[in-house]
């Protein structure tokens, strides 16, 4: 996992924050074993913002590569960032169990998806 925490530091000065001062950076892995970084791009009309996270996955999405196995979440601040909940909720349309690694420049802190998205709303709510 520590690599792919260095991935992301890696791409943190490509986040384009402007407006809240507040990089985050974020790695897709997929079970092929590829990965995706992801930046969180802001907008002068604040909420066309997209989240690090959500730029990830698209991008292995739009590869077609959709296995997503786990999602690490860098920022470089005192406490590991969790992701928001439309980035749980856009995570789990591809895997409710996926690992999410928070990981600060002090901390990482990993937990399952289902556990920060409890009772998620899935393809499987609309077939029920
Ligand atoms: N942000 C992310 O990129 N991921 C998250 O999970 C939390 C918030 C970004 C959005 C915005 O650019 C900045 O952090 C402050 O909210």
């Amino acid at each position: 996992m520590e690599d792919l925490i260095e991935k992301a530091k890696a791409a943190i000065d490509n986040a384009y924050a402007p407006y809240s001062k507040f990089k985050v950076a974020a790695v897709v892995k997929t079970k092929s074993g590829k990965v995706y970084t992801g930046v969180n791009v802001e907008n002068a009309s604040y909420g066309l913002t997209m989240c690090a996270e959500r730029v990830a996955v698209f991008k292995a999405v739009s590869e077609g590569d959709r296995d997503i196995e786990a999602v690490v979440v860098y920022t470089d601040t005192e406490e590991a960032t969790p992701p928001c909940g439309a980035c749980r909720q856009v995570i789990a349309e591809f895997n409710p169990e996926a690992l999410i690694v928070m990981a600060s420049r002090k901390k990482v802190v990993t937990a399952k998806l289902s556990e920060l998205l409890p009772h998620a709303f899935t393809g499987r709510s609309l077939r029920s």
